[in-house]
C-alpha cells in the first residue's frame, strides 16, 4: 500500500470515529483522535499545507463541503508522513481525472458525514402524514395522476426514504387508495403509484441502502421509530438477550421497498435528476456545504418540485429564495410549500 492509500485509509478510519462519535451524541462532535500514532502536523510554510489546503478547495468545488479549519488540520496531520513530492505528484494526478473518479470519491466519502435514522424529526413527518399527504392525494386524484412522487435528496444510508415512503402508504390507505393485508402488505389500488428517489453523492452509504437491513440497539437506525411502524421491518435475524431472543437485524418490508429506488447524484448540479416532486426533504446536508454551495442545492431543489409542492429542509437551514415558498408548519418543522407564483 502507498503512502497515499494509506493516509486514506487512516482518513476513513478518522470520519468512522467521528460518525461513531456523531451517533452518540446526536449533534456534531469534535474528530476524535485518529487510532493510529498521529504525525505532528507540518508547519505553515511547509509546501504540503498549501497543497492539502488547495486539495480541500477541490473538494468543496466538486461536492460543495465547506471545510473548517478543525477538519482541514486534521487533514494535514494525516498527510504528515507522506513526501511533498509525492502529495503534489497525487494532487496533480488528480486534477486530471473527472471529479466522479473513485480517488475523488474516497477522499469526499472521508468527508461526508452519514448519519440518520428512521422517523428524524417526528412533527415533520406528522404534518406530511396529517396535513401534506393528504392534500397531495386529492390533488393528483383532482388531476388524473394517481402518481405520488417524492425524493429525498442526501438520503446517506436510507432510513429517510424508506420512512417517507412508509408515510405515504400509510396516506394512502386512509384515503382509501391503498389496503393492509396482514400477510402481505400494503396493496395500492388499480392506477396509483407511489415512487421515491433516494440520492447520495456517496455510494458506499447507497449500497447500503440498497442493501435494506439495518442493525438493532438502542443507537440504531430503529431509536426513534414509532412502535407501531415497526411492522414495516419484519426480524431477518435474531441474537441471545438475557435469555430471550430478540431481533438484531430488520429488513424493509418488500412493500415498501417495491416503491423505492435508489441513484447517486452530486447535488452540486446545474440541473436535477427529475423533476416534478410532489415532496422534496434535504435535511441534514445543507449544514456541511459552503454557502454558495448551499444555495447552488436550493436551486436544484426548487427546480425539481413542482408548484404547490413540498419541501423539507433541517432544522439550521434557511430558505434561499423564500418569497417563492410559504411557510406551512410552523417554525420548528420547517415545512415549505412552493408557491404556484413567486411573490
Ligand atoms: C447527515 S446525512 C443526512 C441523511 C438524511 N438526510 C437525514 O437527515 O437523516 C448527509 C448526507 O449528505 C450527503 N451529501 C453531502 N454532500 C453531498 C452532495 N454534494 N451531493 C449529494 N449528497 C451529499 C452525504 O454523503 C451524507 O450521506
Amino acid at each position: 500500500m502507498n503512502s497515499i492509500e494509506k493516509t486514506l485509509k487512516e482518513l476513513s478510519q478518522v470520519m468512522a470515529a467521528h460518525r461513531r462519535a456523531l451517533a452518540m451524541d446526536g449533534a456534531p462532535a469534535p474528530i476524535p483522535a485518529p487510532v493510529f500514532e498521529p504525525a505532528p502536523a507540518f508547519a505553515l510554510d511547509d509546501p504540503r499545507a498549501a497543497a492539502v489546503h488547495g486539495l480541500m478547495h477541490d473538494v468543496q468545488r466538486i461536492a460543495g463541503i465547506q471545510v473548517s479549519d478543525v477538519l482541514e488540520q486534521k487533514i494535514v496531520r494525516l498527510f504528515a508522513e507522506t513526501g511533498a513530492d509525492e502529495l503534489d505528484s497525487w494532487i496533480r494526478h488528480l486534477r486530471l481525472v473527472p471529479d466522479d473518479h473513485p480517488q475523488w470519491q474516497a477522499l469526499v466519502e472521508s468527508l461526508t458525514v452519514h448519519e440518520t435514522y428512521f422517523h428524524r424529526d417526528r412533527p415533520q413527518l406528522d404534518y406530511l402524514a396529517n396535513t401534506a399527504l393528504p392534500a397531495i392525494i386529492e390533488h393528483v386524484r383532482r388531476t388524473g395522476r394517481r402518481s405520488i412522487r417524492i425524493w429525498s435528496a442526501g438520503c446517506a444510508t436510507g432510513e429517510e426514504a424508506f420512512s417517507l415512503a412508509i408515510i405515504a402508504l400509510d396516506a394512502m390507505v386512509r384515503a382509501g387508495c391503498a389496503d393492509e393485508l396482514t400477510n402481505s402488505g400494503i396493496h395500492l389500488r388499480r392506477g396509483w403509484s407511489i415512487d421515491v428517489l433516494g440520492t447520495d453523492i456517496s455510494e458506499t452509504a447507497l449500497r447500503r441502502a440498497k442493501h435494506a437491513e439495518y442493525s438493532t440497539g438502542s443507537l440504531s437506525s430503529f431509536r426513534d421509530l414509532p412502535q407501531d411502524l415497526i411492522r414495516f421491518f419484519p426480524a431477518v435475524e435474531f441474537a441471545r438477550s438475557g435469555g430471550t431472543l430478540e431481533p438484531s437485524l430488520r429488513r424493509v418490508r418488500d412493500d415498501v421497498r417495491r416503491i423505492v429506488r435508489f441513484r447517486p447524484f452530486n447535488l452540486i448540479a446545474s440541473e436535477p435528476p427529475e423533476f416534478g416532486f410532489d415532496i422534496i426533504a434535504c435535511r441534514n446536508v445543507m449544514i456541511y456545504l459552503a454557502p454558495s454551495a448551499a444555495r447552488t442545492v436550493q436551486q436544484v431543489l426548487h427546480d425539481a418540485l413542482r408548484p404547490g409542492g413540498y419541501l423539507l429542509l433541517g432544522p439550521t437551514d434557511s430558505l434561499a429564495r423564500p418569497s417563492h415558498y410559504e411557510m406551512v408548519a410552523g417554525t420548528s418543522t420547517l415545512v415549505h410549500r412552493r408557491r404556484e407564483m413567486p411573490e
